[in-house]
């Protein structure tokens, strides 16, 4: 609520009307890592952490979009827009506006001031949920028609073409989508979503934040991209959804031992999500946890797309009596680690990896516990 009021007021100090005002979800994914470009199963949900955006017309000839965060007001024709070098969030808002120019909906000059709590480079989807809030709030005020899966859609062309990172759908679609206390089974090639209920009996998830981001992360997941495009093709395939760990078999010796692992891990991964939404069902926390680990050695080992402060936030929930599940989430290298905790056991463990992890580092941890929320949605109702 004090992120609202803080938009609104600044909004209001700026352009005295009242606005539209809109939130979007961060997310968190409990499994299926790198594999929705690769048309698989995602298992994420949407979370309080996200964006705000306030948004009004205006009868100037521009328009105006304030970064709270940044502390930056930036100033625009929309009839000069293009994508900025360096140009930051302001890539996402042009990104944006770009594709509903694509597709010529009508808009108009508009006001926008907005604000978020989802830590930058987290891997908790900052970047979706600036998407999706300035997407949905874009086609609130101009009344453009668009439905949720066009929006999402939109969101991760403006990433592709504007931001540069080539993502699959499952941050934009969670964000969108999510559903309170509920993960979304996601299949990314229908989008046909099953919901779950984030029931975790005796135990709870907990974030570890390592707060690093290593460079080269965008480069590297578009590298990852790639080899699994080239894998898919030479045997034909659209995706490596419809490969088996067989028929991959048939390139051994053809590809480098490196990119035939990351195919198996894929293959792996899609399996992996569609059993932990059998644990789930059964309340098989002890499987669930299992799963998580083995997502985090592929990712780590096979995928390669860990780093040494994960694998060490991971080292230690196995070592740990009252963690029985843990993994990096997101893109990776850097961001936070997943872990499923037994209730009432957190504390304990929480204190000693916020010890042992400055020791190692020399940096703080940040530890947060997030609720299941709602995805994107008006907040004046
Ligand atoms: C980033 C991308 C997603 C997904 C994950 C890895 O968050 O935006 O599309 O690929 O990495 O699972």
């Amino acid at each position: 609520m004090e992120l609202l009021h803080k938009v609104k007021r600044n909004y209001k100090a700026q352009f005295s009307d009242d606005p539209i005002m809109v939130k979007a979800s961060g997310r968190i994914n409990l499994i299926g890592e790198h594999v929705d470009y690769n048309d698989g199963f995602v298992f994420p949900a949407a979370i309080d952490k996200g964006i705000i955006v306030a948004i009004g017309r205006n009868e100037d000839s521009c328009c105006y979009a304030t970064a709270l965060d940044f502390e930056e007001t930036y100033r625009f024709g929309l009839d000069e827009v293009s994508k900025q070098n360096n140009g930051g969030w302001r890539n996402y808002l042009l990104g944006i506006i770009h594709e509903l120019q694509k597709r010529f909906l009508p808009l108009g000059n508009f006001n926008m001031v907005f604000a978020g709590d989802i830590p930058a480079g987290s891997g908790l989807s900052s970047s979706a949920a600036l998407e999706n809030s300035i997407v949905f709030a874009i086609n609130t005020l101009f009344d453009l028609g668009l439905c949720r899966e066009e929006m999402v859609k939109i969101s991760q062309k403006a990433e592709h073409e504007f931001v540069g990172v080539q993502c699959g759908i499952m941050d934009q679609y969670a964000s969108m989508f999510g559903k309170k206390d509920n993960f979304l089974l996601l299949d990314c090639k229908s989008l046909d979503v099953v919901s779950y209920e984030a029931d975790f009996d005796s135990h709870e998830l907990v974030l570890i934040n390592t707060n690093v981001q290593h460079t080269l992360s965008d480069s590297a997941y578009n590298d990852r991209r790639n080899v699994c495009e080239k894998i898919s093709s030479m045997l034909g395939k659209k995706a490596l959804r419809n490969v088996s760990e067989e028929e991959l078999t048939t390139l051994s010796g053809k590809i480098t031992l490196a990119d035939y692992q990351k195919a198996q891990f894929v293959i792996q991964e899609i399996q992996r999500t569609q059993r932990a939404a059998i644990c789930l069902e059964n309340k098989d926390m002890a499987g669930l946890g299992n799963l998580l680990f083995s997502s985090h050695e592929g990712l780590s080992k096979e995928y390669q797309v860990s780093c040494d402060e994960l694998d060490f936030l991971v080292d230690m929930a196995r070592e740990d009596n009252g963690v029985i599940g843990a993994r990096m989430m997101g893109g990776g290298f850097g961001g936070c680690t997943i872990n499923l905790v037994k209730k009432g056991e957190g504390q304990n463990y929480i204190e000693k990896v916020e010890m042992a992890y400055k020791n190692k580092f020399g940096v703080t941890c940040s530890v947060y516990h997030v609720s299941i929320s709602d995805g994107t949605y008006l907040l004046n109702e």
